[in-house]
């Protein structure tokens, strides 16, 4: 039994998915797990575009072996050699020790570090093409989308693009291989909290991508994660223009850190105080019980971003560090912003979190709030002011 999916006439996946890993990057939860898309081509040369990751050699080798028979492949494509596509490559070449392995410089340079010397190798670089009989291939540099070596692929008989980890996503591929045969809403979450988790750094990169696409005529775009499109290609580049410019919707990311509950109670105030000035999307998060990777994504999604954390050893509390920290990373930026917290007998979350909000030129729509305890008396007033300025900020942004 194999599990391949012909995605043209000779065109196909040749990925697996992976239920069983609990981190991706051993950083990242895959409650929804990953598929590790692997692409080949059946022509007078045959060629697989990337592998898969390491714990899947076995089903993967099986999977070429099901369309080629003994049949040799001549070309293993390495567009990203990041182990999760490369995993399986030296188990591949010595099933296919006469495979030449093609990559631009860069590539290269990793596959030396990784597994020495190619025996067969063929360098490539923007604009080259290698004919495989009715198909031909064209590869195009798009660095940095994931890693420096990252390039795509381009079939251009059947017009198929092979875009590495672009347009890549979370979760698993149930039963389904392509984009009009689910309803990709239920995948778009994981698409954002992969956008903004591993690519999302590279904004900048990704816009130049898209220009360079423009050019070129996809019917299919087949990423190395997540669903084959063919139908809603539209709505794949305009979601990722959207997250690589930042364009969020109107709506508030609460994230609090709370040792004993004066700081929750604080996050919970101001959302109810934000529904009542008209702000409904709200979402709010504990930072010691929600993975950041799920918070970041909401702050992909949402312009309102209001962060609050009680004072821990006169500094901010380490889980708020930690967004803080991934928010730096990642550069996020073009928020409207709002800072609270507590302290007792110093402070440092407050001080911390809105220095981290004027250093990513996020706009502060009032004084932070800083409350020592709980929040009484002119404190509530506090709170209730950054609701107030926060709805009016989106409703004069949005409406
Ligand atoms: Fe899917 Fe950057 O590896």
């Amino acid at each position: 039994m194999h599990n391949t999916v012909s995605i043209t006439k000779n065109i196909h996946w040749i990925g697996v998915n992976d239920r069983r890993t609990h981190l991706f990057e051993n950083l990242w939860p895959l409650d929804k797990g990953v598929s590790y898309n692997s692409y080949l081509i059946n022509d007078e040369k045959t060629a697989v575009v990337d592998t898969v990751e390491i714990g899947k050699l076995d089903d993967f080798i099986d999977n070429i072996k099901s369309i080629i028979g003994d049949k040799p492949v001549d070309y293993l494509i390495i567009n990203h050699i990041e182990p999760d596509h490369s995993g399986a490559v030296k188990r591949f070449l010595s099933e296919y020790p006469k495979a030449t392995v093609v990559g631009n410089r860069m590539m290269f340079k990793f596959f030396e570090a990784f597994f020495g010397d190619a025996n067969q190798k063929q360098m490539v670089k923007e604009g080259d093409t290698l004919p495989l009989g009715e198909h031909e291939l064209t590869f195009f540099s798009t660095p940095m989308l994931h890693w420096p070596e990252t390039m795509m692929t381009y079939e251009k008989t059947e017009k198929v693009l092979f875009s590495a980890d672009v347009f890549g996503s979370f979760g698993t591929l149930d039963g389904v291989v392509f984009d009009d045969e689910t309803n990709i809403e239920r995948f778009e979450d994981e698409m954002r909290r992969y956008y903004s988790n591993i690519v999302g750094k590279y904004t900048a990169q990704t816009q130049k991508a898209l220009k360079k696409l423009a050019g070129v005529e996809a019917k299919i775009i087949a990423p190395t994660h997540g669903l084959v499109w063919r139908k809603h290609i539209e709505t794949l580049l305009s979601l990722y223009d959207k997250w690589s410019k930042f364009e969020t919707g109107k709506g508030v990311v609460i994230a609090y850190a709370s040792m004993y509950g004066n700081t929750q109670r604080m996050a919970d105030f101001i959302a109810r105080k934000l529904v009542e000035n008209g702000i409904n999307d709200i979402r709010i998060y504990d930072v010691s019980k929600t993975h950041v990777s799920y918070i970041l994504s909401d702050i992909w999604k949402y312009k309102g971003v209001i962060l609050g954390a009680p004072a821990y050893d006169q500094s901010n509390y380490p889980n708020m560090e930690h967004l803080l920290n991934e928010l730096e990373i990642k550069q996020a930026k073009h928020h409207i912003a709002g800072v609270f917290g507590s302290f007792l007998w110093s402070g440092g979350a407050v001080k911390r979190i809105t220095g981290f909000v004027e250093n990513a030129e996020w706009e502060l729509v009032s004084d932070s709030a800083e409350i020592k305890g709980s929040a009484t008396g002119t404190d509530v007033e506090k709170l209730e002011n950054l609701a107030v300025k926060m709805s009016e900020k989106l409703k004069k942004y949005f409406d």
